[in-house]
């Protein structure tokens, strides 16, 4: 089984399923990558803060030789961080992730927070994490603007076919409107049936701007951070409305989640460590939910978001916020 795909504005086509790269572990990260190409995963959602593209390059490079995929075949997804703001330093770091892939090009290249960190040399310290020195977070002086031109730099010079937005609200969105070349391909973003943010969902379809969602199963992917909101909200797989739809349709909660962002063209990236999750969650195109099923699940909003950069220090310990030097 493979994923249907969605054209982008960029004029390629994207899988609508895929399989987001956070949280997998270093030691299994090849085998895994490996074996979901082999399950018939086509889109993998990678980034420098993840720590395992290295890894996620061997998977790829195992299934090529072994002649299950072609390069092509493949959409391979990766992010800009934070500490790369800056206009200069972006066509290096994005040179240096490609390595790590072992490939020549992204197929999608995303700038992963509007956040400008200070510059962190690969040298000293990566993936940096939102620290500079490992202990402070200190701001950097890169606009956005000065971050998109050097990304619409990237297509220009064929590293990256398509490039997109991650983490921005629609006001931002509506200012990078104002001068990107090129508009942004997709916008990844924290999206669940808690937290459904249902008007920059709209207001990216209206611009032709793809919607992927991360965090699908809202707070199972925190509890593996010890993340104590996550453990003060009731588990969406346990919630009464989503166990009798996906009954229903003789689904998993899972399933019923994911389908419930698919059937709007909202295309998912769910992380699993374990093979048959992994498989399950590739399975969420070929069945249908009702208009007033789909409605049900919006309706359990409760705008709780998890993935706060501003609660970065429940995530990551890192308590001295300095200002712009
Ligand atoms: N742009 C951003 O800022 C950003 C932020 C967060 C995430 N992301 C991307 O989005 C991807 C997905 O988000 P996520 O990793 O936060 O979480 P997720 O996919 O929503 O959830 C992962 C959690 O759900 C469990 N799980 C997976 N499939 C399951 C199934 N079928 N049944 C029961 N449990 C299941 C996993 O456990 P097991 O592994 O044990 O199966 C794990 O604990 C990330 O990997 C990353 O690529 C992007």
């Amino acid at each position: 089984m493979t994923s249907p795909t969605v054209k982008l504005n960029s004029g390629h086509q994207m899988p609508l399923v895929g399989f987001g790269l956070w949280k997998v572990n270093n030691d299994t990260c090849a085998d895994q990558v490996y074996n979901a190409i082999k399950s018939g995963y086509r889109l993998f959602d990678g980034a420098c803060d993840y720590g395992n593209e290295q890894e996620s390059g061997q998977g790829v490079a195992r299934a090529i030789k072994e002649g299950i995929v072609k390069r092509e075949d493949l959409f391979l997804v990766s992010k800009l961080w934070n500490s790369f703001h800056d206009g200069d330093k972006v066509e290096p770091i994005c040179k240096k992730q490609l390595d790590d892939w072992g490939i020549d090009y992204f197929d999608l290249y995303i700038v992963h927070f509007p956040i400008a960190l200070k510059y962190v040399d690969p040298k000293e310290r990566y993936p940096p994490g939102f620290t500079y020195d490992g202990e402070n977070i200190v701001p950097g002086k890169a606009s956005i603007q000065e971050t998109w031109t050097a990304m619409e730099g990237l297509v220009d010079k064929g590293l990256a076919k398509s490039i997109g937005i991650s983490n921005f609200n629609g006001q931002l969105i509506l200012d990078l409107l104002r001068y990107a070349k090129i508009v942004p391909a997709t916008l990844q973003i924290e999206h669940h049936p808690y937290l459904t943010q249902e008007g920059l969902v709209k207001f990216a379809k209206d611009h032709d701007i793809i919607v992927t969602a991360y965090s699908s199963f809202g707070p199972q992917s925190f509890l593996e951070l010890d993340m104590q909101q996550a453990k003060d909200t009731p588990l969406l797989f346990d919630n009464p409305t989503v166990k009798s739809i996906a009954d229903k349709h003789s689904k998993t909660p899972a399933q019923t989640l994911l389908r419930w962002a698919t059937q709007r063209g909202i295309a998912v990236i769910p992380k699993s460590n374990n093979q048959g999750r992994l498989a399950q969650n590739l399975d969420v195109t070929s069945f249908d939910l009702s208009t007033s099923e789909l409605d049900e699940i919006s309706g359990l909003n409760k705008n709780l978001r998890f993935n706060d950069p501003l609660n970065v220090s429940s995530i990551n310990p890192c308590p001295h916020m300095r200002g712009i030097d």
